[in-house]
């Protein structure tokens, strides 16, 4: 049963004939007093609608004070805020008090509908718990049962290529699973190289928009100037470059998925823009007043600190819970050790496939160096180290005695991971000089590779962001944060 609380008989009548046409039991209340009733009386209730104003005082407290009251009866009820766009700051306050989410009035029917189906089905799939709005689901808490789960990636996996077996990607991939089915924005999050982008497409797969297109945005790409060209598309003539019609990237992931990457190095002049989309879910082409409908699920990827940005008012509070309904979070590979192993043989596999090469297997103690890594660009860099060996090392010729396996030896790994100048010089960790290399931490070790490679490649900051295997936004904040 849905509880619908607002002082406007009109709204009340209106909301609860759409939620009736759609199969679901209404009960309204015309104010907090009334609405508590309900939440103590009726065990079946499964989400509330409310409305953040029921006198003439505009502030919202009332709202306020009727959803923590709420949350304390019923923390398992999700619930959903409406606000009038003038207002948003209300629905920024009620998701930092455990809304799920909120919709601004006037509301489009099928928006609505569709939040609230997304409510009730994630509240149906994921531990009651993790419900908790903008404050995000944690998916990297251990998960119960360990047991045979890496079978579970070989499947769940499977098209997309996702390998590990560690408890914290696992978790990540059962709740991606789980959400997939759902049409709830999804931010992940994670260091350079960790695989957001595979999570990503593998959400998508695993979802009922897995025919349609799932389309890829750079927004540290984007120009402010261009952002609505680029999302929207326009049409000849709107502009004085726009020679001919553009598809706009929402038109081309109509009915499937968009995968915003580096969403925090959007510009805040486009943050309004791209809220205002999601919040509404419609849009128009430049040079065209036809108001068009997105039907499309948005999947955002960061390796930024967006709650940090948004204390520091970079990133638009509203924006954020927005796209923050489930937060998926991939550890970085030195904390997910587990995983090196079934990396490496899989990269091994994958680059001896390609290369016409005698399949290699790497030595325990050569996985043991590997683990001692500390891996700043992650499963890329563990992936770039991988094809690195097996090209360096010679293979045994094809026609060698019979039996003998290609090893690669922790030698072979040390020789290709210090061939790259970036891990050159005294800053390498050395087979016998782990310890010394641990000595350094893990910061002094990135700035001494970024060093030297800005250095190599004369400042030339895209090929630096190559041979580092990051991004170039990622490196430009690296830059910021060593003070280079
Ligand atoms: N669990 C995994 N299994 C197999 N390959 C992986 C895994 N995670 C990442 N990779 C591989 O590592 C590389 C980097 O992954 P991906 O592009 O998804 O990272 P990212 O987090 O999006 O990085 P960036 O922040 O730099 O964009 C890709 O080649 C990807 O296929
Ligand atoms: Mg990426």
């Amino acid at each position: 049963m849905i509880l619908i609380v607002d002082d406007d008989k009109a709204i009340r009548v209106t909301l609860t004939l759409l939620l009736e046409r759609n199969n679901y039991g209404v009960m309204s209340a015309d104010g907090p007093t009334a609405a508590m009733e309900v939440v103590r009386n009726h065990p079946d209730l499964e989400l509330v609608l409310m409305d953040m104003n029921y006198t003439l005082a505009t502030d919202g407290e009332e709202g306020l004070t009727l959803l923590k009251q709420v949350k304390v009866f019923r923390p398992d009820v999700p619930v959903i805020l409406m606000t009038a766009w003038g207002t948003i700051d209300l629905a920024v306050q009620g998701m930092r008090n455990g809304a799920f989410d909120f919709i601004t009035k006037p509301w489009d029917n099928s928006v609505l509908m569709d939040r609230i189906e997304t409510a009730i089905a994630l509240r149906e799939t994921l531990p009651s718990p993790s419900l908790n709005g903008g404050s995000s689901i944690s998916a990297n808490e251990k998960t119960g049962k360990q047991g045979n789960r890496s079978l579970l990636v070989g499947m769940a996996g499977g098209g997309s290529g996702i390998i590990g077996r560690s408890p914290v990607l696992l978790s990540v991939l059962a709740t991606a699973q789980r959400v997939a089915q759902t049409n709830a924005p999804v931010l992940i999050t994670g260091e350079s190289g960790t695989g957001k982008e595979l999570i990503a497409q593998f959400i998508h797969e695993q979802s009922r928009r897995a025919d349609k297109a799932f389309v890829k945005v750079n927004l540290g790409g984007i120009s402010t100037a261009l952002f609505e060209s680029e999302m929207f598309g326009h049409k000849k003539g709107s502009f004085t470059d726009a020679k001919s019609d553009r598809t706009g990237r929402f038109e081309l992931a109509e009915g499937g998925t968009i995968f915003l990457d580096e969403i925090g190095e959007l510009e805040l002049a486009s943050q309004i823009k791209l809220l205002r989309v999601l919040q509404d879910q419609t849009y128009e082409v430049l040079g065209d007043s036809v108001t068009r409908r997105a039907d499309v699920r948005v999947v955002c990827a960061t390796n930024a600190d967006l709650g940090q940005m948004v204390n520091d008012k970079t990133f638009r509070e509203d924006l954020f819970y927005r796209i923050n309904l489930i937060h998926l979070h991939l550890p970085p590979l030195r904390e997910r050790q587990e995983d090196i192993p079934l990396l490496v043989e899989h990269f091994i596999h994958q680059t001896c496939f390609t290369n016409g090469l005698p399949l290699a297997t790497a030595s325990p103690e050569a996985i043991q160096y590997l683990q001692s890594l500390p891996f700043p660009g992650n499963i890329r860099e563990l992936k770039n180290l991988v094809e690195r060996t097996l090209l360096m090392s010679t293979a045994p010729s094809l026609t060698s005695p019979k039996g003998e396996g290609w090893i690669l030896s922790a030698m072979n790994f040390q020789e290709a991971y210090q061939q790259n100048p970036v891990n050159g010089g005294n800053h390498s960790p050395h087979l016998e000089g782990v310890g010394r290399a641990s000595a350094l931490t893990l910061e002094e070790i990135e700035r001494a590779s970024i060093a030297a490679s800005i250095e190599k490649h004369n400042g030339n900051l895209s090929l630096v962001a190559k041979e580092l295997g990051i991004s170039r936004g990622a490196l430009y904040r690296k830059i910021e944060k060593h003070g280079l």
